[in-house]
């Protein structure tokens, strides 16, 4: 098996990614079990899966269950979420190629995705349809080569949905499992969004008026947990029912424009670009912290922010102030990348274990019996999503 040449920031931090996934594996016993049927089995034997997700300690203990299944493995992350010694550790790897460096920029990440699917790959895994759409254009020859693929989150399934057109291989779409949904978007995302915010601000939750924008599954678990913590939560939504939904469960429900100006905190949520814009920057109340948790940068306008401002600086690895015409202050955290993995670690260890169990379970899935469904984006096969939720109800009772 040829190693291709890393392309990682620091290969000195190798030893550190190594303690680091020491402790991961030890919150990931669904992997584990797995791990052990993969070996034995090795479904994946002389395959090669190309995977973009983010690159940290909780993918790295999903790729050594690969490699046991006998998978070679090409991998990238996203901009401004790789753990750097994670990647050096990977790429020590035997069987493990990495493209990946936590200050790559968009242009970066969308050479290094063309970099992994130089490499022919038989099963790619998805994050944000980048891969997909890559496909579509440049990498043509790959849609009759594919056994099949999987995509992680909301946002590649929106692209899948309603930008790429009807593909030539299947791909399950993870998110759209009840079990990724559920258990990662609500309790995992929402409990590591407001950590990261903890962390990375050091400020009190109780009191705090905050904004949530987007009340889908992961909005929803952020409104939860700020609530919890004694915020006063004000949701936006645009949509009548998810509205109504939230005002049942108690939050204060308003526009975008009332709801932002008296906030302390703007969380978006939402999956979608722009959702705070130009015109809304002035709106924000003077000193507010304001981050994304949708899966792209783009869901705050941060170039316009940054257009605007009359004076930008950086207070903290994770903080930059802007200070508009207004002489208002602005916080953004976290670059306005997904601030649960740009100032944080992640969504829980737990969660991503059962993140990942579907992920591999449905591979297995793709292997033997790809050539029989149908092509284009399909939920997460119905006794992939029972396997994987008896196994965490037993690893977790
Ligand atoms: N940070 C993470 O770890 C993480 C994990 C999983 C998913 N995500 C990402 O989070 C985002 C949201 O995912 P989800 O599963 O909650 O999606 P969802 O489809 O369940 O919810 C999105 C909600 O946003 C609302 N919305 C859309 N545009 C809006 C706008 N302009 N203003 C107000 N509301 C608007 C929709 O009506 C919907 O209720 C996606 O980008 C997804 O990929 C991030």
């Amino acid at each position: 098996m040829s190693k291709a040449a890393s392309r990682i920031a620091d290969s000195s931090l190798a030893d550190e990614g190594r303690q680091r996934l020491e402790w991961t594996r030890t919150r990931m016993p669904i992997l584990r079990s797995l791990k052990k049927t993969l070996e034995e089995e090795r479904p994946f034997d002389e395959m090669k899966i190309a995977i973009c997700l983010h690159v940290e300690p909780k993918t790295a203990v999903w790729l050594e269950a690969l490699r046991a299944g006998g998978a070679e493995i090409f991998i990238t992350g996203s901009p401004g979420t790789t753990d750097d010694a994670t990647a050096a550790f990977l790429a020590e790897m035997s069987g493990v190629n990495v493209f990946a460096k936590r200050e790559e920029t968009f242009d970066d990440h969308i050479e290094y995705a063309r970099s992994i699917l130089e490499f022919d790959p038989d099963l790619i895994s998805d994050n944000g349809a980048d891969l997909h759409s890559l496909i579509h254009s440049d990498f043509k020859h790959l849609k009759t080569k594919l056994i099949g693929a999987t995509e992680e989150t909301t946002s590649g399934g929106y692209r899948l949905r309603e930008e790429i057109e009807s593909d030539s291989f299947p791909t399950i779409v993870i998110n759209d499992s009840r079990a990724k949904r559920i258990i990662e978007n609500r309790y995992g995302v929402g409990q590591s969004v407001v950590d990261s915010i903890m962390r990375s601000t050091n400020a009190l939750i109780g009191g705090l008026r905050a904004a949530v924008i987007g009340y889908g599954y992961c909005g929803r678990g952020v409104a939860l947990c700020l609530k919890n913590l004694g915020a006063r939560v004000t949701v936006v939504d645009i949509d009548p029912l998810t509205r109504l939904d939230a005002l049942l469960e108690g939050f204060n429900v308003a526009e975008k424009a009332e709801a932002i100006s008296g906030a302390d905190l703007v969380i978006t949520v939402t999956g979608r670009d722009n959702t705070l814009q130009t015109e809304d920057f002035e709106r924000l109340s003077d000193g507010a912290i304001v981050a994304n948790a949708g899966h792209f940068e783009f869901e705050i306008d941060v170039d316009g922010l940054r257009n605007q401002a009359r004076s930008e600086s950086r207070l903290s690895e994770d903080i930059e102030k802007f200070s508009l015409a207004s002489s208002k202050e602005i916080f953004l955290l976290g670059k306005g990348r997904p601030v649960n993995l740009s100032a944080g670690e992640g969504n829980p260890i737990e969660v991503m274990d059962l993140g990942l169990a579907l992920q591999t379970l449905s591979f297995r899935f793709l292997v033997e019996n790809g050539s029989s469904l149908r092509n284009g984006p399909q939920n997460v096969p119905d006794e992939v999503e029972r396997m994987v939720s008896e196994l965490a109800f037993e690893a977790w009772k």
